[in-house]
């Protein structure tokens, strides 16, 4: 598959298109340019999802006097922190980032511009966020913006955790992911639990082409029983192609899921992956 720096997808892993190269710029244009055509709109189902589920992990008397933080894996430009703290949606992102408005702005103009625009809109039952994506100039712009508290580059599928995301993970005690699920593996969680000094939850929004099964066993190892609705899916985005759409359909049929409907119609979809302590009463 070719690469494009200006339209069209970077290229193909495991049949699923690839998008790498909107994922570094130092700002969050180009990813929504390039996804608004495809409509990808996990954020989106997963607001509610993690609102209700932030509040009740904050809610919750682990013995700590602060309030745990929320780790969003695999977090890029914060869109998960935007829509968590803020009263603003994932459609009013796609179309403030696709403004000529934000067209017409240098990278350095478009952050203070946002610093005010999520400042204005904070929620006052704001948590902590933390960041954890491979992708410097994406964490570093929520940062700069006031998404995140704190952003960390490590590559967990690759490295162990650096001295400093350590200690941050000792006071995270929810973890969220969208989007996220075809690039890291129960490897990077079992890091992530390895560090966790309070109850950790898990919610994970994650592709019906990707089995979650070794997740949901690395969280089991560490005490966390997952739950999953497989009739309820959630849309993520529409398919590049033909090609991406056949892929699709033959995985989520290799894992016993129905396409019709879903893949079928045009979408990947999604299952929404619930872990807490508790035992596990799967197998
Ligand atoms: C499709 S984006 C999802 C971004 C955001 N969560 C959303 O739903 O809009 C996938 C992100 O995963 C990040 N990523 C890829 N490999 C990773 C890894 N090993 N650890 C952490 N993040 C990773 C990429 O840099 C990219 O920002």
């Amino acid at each position: 598959m070719t690469e494009s720096r200006s339209g069209g997808i970077s290229g193909v892993a495991g049949g699923k298109s690839r998008f790498d190269d909107i994922y570094d710029r130092p700002d969050p244009r180009a990813y929504f340019a390039r996804l608004a055509p495809l409509q990808y709109e996990i954020p989106h189902h997963a607001q509610p999802d993690f609102r209700q589920t932030a509040a009740e992990r904050t809610a919750l008397d682990d013995g700590h006097p602060r309030p745990p933080a929320v780790l969003d894996l695999c977090c890029s430009y914060g869109i998960n922190a935007a829509l968590l703290n803020h009263d603003v949606t994932l459609a009013d992102m796609y179309q403030r980032y696709t403004s000529s408005t934000a067209q017409t702005m240098s990278t350095a103009e478009l952050t203070a511009w946002d610093k005010e625009f999520y400042a204005e809109r904070r929620r006052s039952d704001a948590v902590p966020v933390f960041g954890l994506d491979v992708s410097g100039p994406a964490v570093a712009y929520a940062h700069a913006v006031g998404l995140l508290d704190v952003a960390f580059t490590d590559n967990l599928e690759q490295v162990p955790p650096s001295p400093r995301l350590g200690r941050a993970l000792a006071q995270v005690g929810l973890i969220t992911l969208t989007g996220g699920g075809s690039y890291i593996t129960a490897r990077t969680f079992t890091t992530l639990l390895a560090k966790a000094r309070r109850p950790m939850w898990v919610n994970a929004f994650v592709l019906r082409t990707i089995s979650y099964d070794p997740i949901e066993q690395a969280l089991a190892a560490h005490g966390l029983r997952t739950t999953c609705d497989p009739s309820r899916t959630y849309p993520q985005r529409r398919f590049t192609d033909t090609r991406e759409q056949r892929y699709a359909i033959e995985a989520v049929r290799a894992l016993s899921h129905d396409p019709a409907d879903r893949e079928q119609a045009g979408r990947f979809h999604t299952l929404h992956y619930a872990s807490r302590p508790g035992p596990d009463t799967s197998r």
